[in-house]
């Protein structure tokens, strides 16, 4: 199962992320969590969190990308959810073995993150990538969008199209490899 975090402070007005997400309906290996949707007040339910993470087999970290970073309630999540002894040090092994996905939209264009424009993006993705290691994940290449506002619809649809095939493939070679079991389940 693909577990998709996401952090989208209005999700109602995304256009990018919305375009991304549109494009897995029907997925039924595919369960996003909404975190503004769930916890409005901030209240994280870790537990719940928790819970949801066990059937992952892949973890999508999806996120527009606000200054430089993740918006304020998904770096919340990171240091409620991601507990000491259950993601990560003695005896932790919740999320051992399974893989991480950052998915990125951002406002700036694709030459202003690559290696040789103003931010590399791998520099960014540095943060979550140690997280995700220190929880004993598989770091994968990150889906990323650039440009988006200036990106016309046909340019999004594109773009899920090519976000769900990735998953997709995925899906598929977590099934061949005996994946876990869905638990099923929606927020
Ligand atoms: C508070 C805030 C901070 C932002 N910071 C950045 C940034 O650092 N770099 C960037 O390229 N875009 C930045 N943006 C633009 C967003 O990444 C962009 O609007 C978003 O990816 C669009 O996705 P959506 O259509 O799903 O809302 C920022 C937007 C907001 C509202």
């Amino acid at each position: 199962m693909i577990v998709i975090i996401y952090a989208h402070p209005y999700p109602r007005h995304s256009r990018a992320n919305n375009a991304l997400l549109d494009a897995l309906e029907g997925m039924d290996s595919v369960r996003v969590r909404s975190l503004y949707d769930l916890y409005p007040d901030f209240s994280i339910d870790v537990a719940a969190e928790q819970d949801a993470l066990a059937p992952a087999r892949l973890v999508v970290w999806q996120h527009p990308m606000h200054w430089y970073g993740s918006p304020a309630l998904f770096r919340l999540w990171m240091d409620k959810v991601l507990q000491y002894g259950w993601a990560y040090g003695k005896g932790a092994a919740s999320l051992g073995g399974k893989d991480v996905l950052w998915t990125v939209t951002t406002g700036g264009d694709a030459g202003s993150f690559s290696r040789c424009g103003e931010t590399d993006l791998a520099l960014l993705a540095q943060p979550l990538r140690n997280a995700g290691e220190q929880c004993g994940m598989r770091w994968l290449p990150p889906f990323s969008l650039h440009g988006v506002t200036t990106l016309t619809q046909e340019q999004l649809a594109g773009a899920g199209a090519r976000y769900r095939e990735m998953l997709e493939a995925l899906a598929g070679g977590y099934d061949q490899a005996g994946g876990v079991q869905d638990s099923g389940g929606r927020p």
